[in-house]
């Protein structure tokens, strides 16, 4: 049976486009099946997205802990995919080992209140990081500190500006981000009671070079078990 997850999202949701995709294509297959996206904001691009493929939507306040609870309850896993608010405790707690969020950089450098986005792109160019890239984490009740699922690097180059890196970033965590929470949903990634994450695989060498279907082929190659 898939586990049913719940997305939250704020923006465009290229992230939650890229999940879905992932579990289309593993058909029956699939780990898990999402059966709501949720937003902060009436007007999300997410939303769209998910309306478009037949999966129900709610907007809800973030300020309303309780309310967003009871609404995530019957979720198995909620994604924050480009969600730009803190998750209420009671949220964070009642999904502890089981609520996932995407960062655009390689946490803990780069990543906290205020930092999402451009500003992260940004920052990266301006510390003169010679590398960053995409992490996915467990939530815990603070923005980008939770338990560390996986990574994966993306080079910076000398010519880069912060919407060429953010793209670079952007492509890597639509390979990344479906994958992890296929290893979570069926229990190969999890939160260990030293509150640490477990089973994640190592990086492979970043292919920069490589076009979209090598780079998923080394993608495929490290999750592959
Ligand atoms: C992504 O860069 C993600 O890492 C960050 O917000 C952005 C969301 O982009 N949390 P999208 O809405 O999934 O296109």
């Amino acid at each position: 049976m898939p586990a049913r997850i719940a997305v939250l999202a704020s923006g465009g949701g290229s992230n939650l486009g890229a999940l879905l995709d992932h579990l289309d294509a593993a058909g029956a297959r699939r780990a898990g099946q999402v059966v709501l996206v949720a937003s902060n904001v009436a007007g999300a691009g997410a939303l769209d997205r998910a309306r478009a493929r037949g999966i129900a939507t709610a907007v809800a306040d973030p300020a309303d802990g309780d309310a967003l609870a009871a609404l995530l309850a019957p979720a198995d896993l909620v994604l924050l995919a480009g969600y730009l608010k803190l998750v209420p405790p009671i949220v964070a707690r009642a999904f502890r080992g089981r609520m996932l969020n995407v960062h655009p950089a390689l946490l803990p450098a780069f990543g906290g209140p205020g930092m999402y986005g451009r500003r992260v792109h940004a920052a990266v160019l301006a510390a003169g990081a010679r590398v960053t890239g995409a992490t996915v984490h467990f939530v815990d009740e603070a923005y980008d500190r939770g338990a560390i699922a996986a990574q994966w690097p993306v080079p910076v180059h000398a010519a880069d500006t912060p919407d060429t890196l953010a793209r670079r970033v952007l492509r890597v965590e639509h390979l990344l981000l479906p994958r992890v929470v296929t290893a979570v949903a069926s229990g190969r990634i999890a939160l260990g009671p030293d509150g640490r994450a477990h089973g994640a695989p190592e990086p492979a060498a970043y292919a920069a070079a490589g076009d979209d279907a090598s780079l998923a082929a080394a993608f495929d190659a490290a999750f592959a078990r």
